[in-house]
């Protein structure tokens, strides 16, 4: 039994997403999340800015004394790769992993696309990560550099014209392709779930690595006799680097709800002084 938080970062909002289905699978556990909302986007940015960030993000969980840490970021696992030393000697996860292996186990065809940012595109990860898993599996990537700002100003909705048209640009090679299974490789991009279900049409699966990467956290928790012995429901604080209010506004979206609780402010060198 452990009744420390679990700790889940992202450069934004995105990794919500995780959270709603860690909350869903393990509702007593106590969780700490952190959005990085100031220094949104890390996919532009260079390997070695996003892990310096990466870095400084799991020191601010770890100051949180959490009992494992999980990286609900597309961009941030992508350079992270396959380790799973990263925290240290706190348990951890990415997104890759865990959403590899779904993908993998749900096509049937042999076909998987990819999509995400465009640090985690030319950086291959997923595909060298399905190699790993099935090394004859025909993968396609396409980098989708507008979802994170749509998604993060509200032009998300199935129906919305300017959402339908970038989904529609991004997605046709893919499409065309012939997938039967895609991966949101980005913690923000189920939030336009519906507008690439739509485009991409009912037999194809969409696998969201956020969730993918609670039910793994779940998994490994429950295996190592690690869950809380509370039989309360837990609570979940919020941090961000940029201002709260914007997060309070926008994180319904993805949490399917409103905030309970509060949503603190860390300062950049308080972030910055950390690694
Ligand atoms: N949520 C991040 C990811 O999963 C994307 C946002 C960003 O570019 O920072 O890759």
């Amino acid at each position: 039994m452990n009744n420390s938080a679990i700790g889940v970062f992202d450069s934004g909002m995105g990794g919500l997403t995780c959270v709603k289905e860690l909350n869903k699978l393990m509702p007593n556990e106590d969780i700490i999340y952190f959005g990085d909302t100031a220094r949104i986007p890390y996919g532009t940015r260079s390997k070695e800015t996003i892990l310096k960030y990466a870095e400084q993000d799991i020191a601010l969980m770890k100051k949180h004394d959490v009992k494992m840490i999980i990286a609900a970021c597309g961009t941030v696992s992508s350079m992270v790769g396959m380790n799973k030393n990263a925290a240290g000697d706190i348990p951890f996860t990415g997104v890759l992993l865990p959403t590899v292996q779904t993908a993998c186990s749900k096509t049937k065809n042999g076909k998987i696309g990819v999509i995400g940012t465009a640090a985690t595109i030319k950086s291959g990860s997923y595909g060298k990560a399905i190699r790993t898993i099935k090394p004859d599996i025909s993968i396609i990537g396409v980098p989708c550099p507008l979802f994170v700002p749509l998604v993060e100003n509200g032009f998300a909705d199935r129906d919305n014209p300017v959402a339908k048209l970038v989904v529609e640009q991004y997605l046709e090679p893919i499409k065309k392709d012939g997938v039967d299974t895609l991966i949101l490789g980005c913690t923000h991009y189920p939030i336009l779930h519906d507008a690439i279900a739509d485009y991409m049409g009912e037999n194809v699966e969409l696998i969201s690595s956020g969730s993918e990467a609670a039910k793994y956290a779940c998994a490994f928790l429950t295996g190592k006799d690690m869950l809380t012995e509370r039989t309360v429901e837990g609570t979940i604080s919020f941090y961000s680097s940029d201002s709260t209010d914007l997060f309070y506004e926008n994180a319904h979206a993805f949490l399917g709800e409103q905030i309970h609780g509060t949503v603190k402010q860390v300062a950049m060198e308080e972030l910055t002084a950390l690694a």
